[in-house]
């Protein structure tokens, strides 16, 4: 008897740990991966027509604690800054196509950058840095924070130095236009997200190691809503 408990229990952990690793599609997601995590393709076929999702677009601010798949983390991502074109151009426009902005990916598990050649998260730090990721309490629990960070490193050696002002300038409009994708595409596919400017600047820094070159300029909280708790 006391030979067959050691089994029984085994497989109830086991059990467990994959339930908690599965998302609602019955993929492994999210998995802390110290060599990053291949995301999904995005499904092109798919989708709301633009016009409902622009009449749906809003901003929410209650999450149900239920995690994003690996779909939807996957599809979030290219929204956000994926190629779109055999160029290697991405789905946000970017000044002189510099690519200022760069998109972290803050989850249970960790923080990831944003490898769009790639389509791939890759580790920065594993852990839960939620907290670093705002002062809004749903931040640190909801199952996705979204980080732009500009590198205004890629503009030196420019020809023409454009003046610091329109440095930022640039870079907010391309994270602004990265946000307005992940807005757009949360709109088709009934998930709940909000920008945010309030973010643990320092902390975040600190968190994910960046260079004195980059700047968090923006943030976004993606998940399921509330409503859908349960389902
Ligand atoms: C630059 C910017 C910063 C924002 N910062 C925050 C924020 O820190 N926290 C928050 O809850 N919402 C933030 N928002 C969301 C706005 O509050 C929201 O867009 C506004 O209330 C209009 O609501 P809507 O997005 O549903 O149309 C921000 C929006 C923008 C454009």
């Amino acid at each position: 008897m006391k030979r067959m408990l050691f089994p029984a229990g085994a497989a109830a952990i086991a059990a467990i740990i994959m339930g908690l690793c599965m998302g609602e599609e019955g993929k492994p997601q999210n998995e802390a991966k110290s060599e990053g995590i291949a995301l999904d393709k995005p499904q092109l076929d798919k989708g709301m027509p633009l016009m409902q999702a622009l009449k749906n677009r809003k901003s929410s601010r209650q999450f149900s604690d239920q995690k994003l798949s690996k779909t939807h983390l996957s599809e979030i991502l290219w929204a956000a800054d994926g190629v779109n074109r055999d160029d290697g151009k991405r789905t946000a426009p970017s000044a002189m196509n510099k690519r200022l902005v760069d998109v972290y990916a803050v989850i249970e598990e960790g923080i990831y950058l944003y490898d769009p050649g790639k389509h791939q998260l890759m580790p920065v730090a594993q852990g839960d840095f939620r907290k670093t990721a705002g002062t809004q309490p749903f931040v640190h629990s909801a199952p996705l924070n979204l980080i732009y960070v500009a590198d205004y490193d890629r503009l030196t050696g420019m020809p023409r130095q454009p003046e610091e002002s329109d440095k930022a300038a640039w870079a907010c409009l391309e994270a602004g236009h990265k946000a307005q994708n992940v807005y757009l595409y949360c709109a088709s596919e009934g998930l709940a997200a909000v920008a945010r400017a309030y973010i643990e600047k320092d902390k975040f820094a600190s968190a994910a190691k960046l260079r004195p070159g980059q700047k968090i300029l923006y943030s976004q909280t993606i998940g399921h809503p509330a409503a859908d708790k349960g389902k």
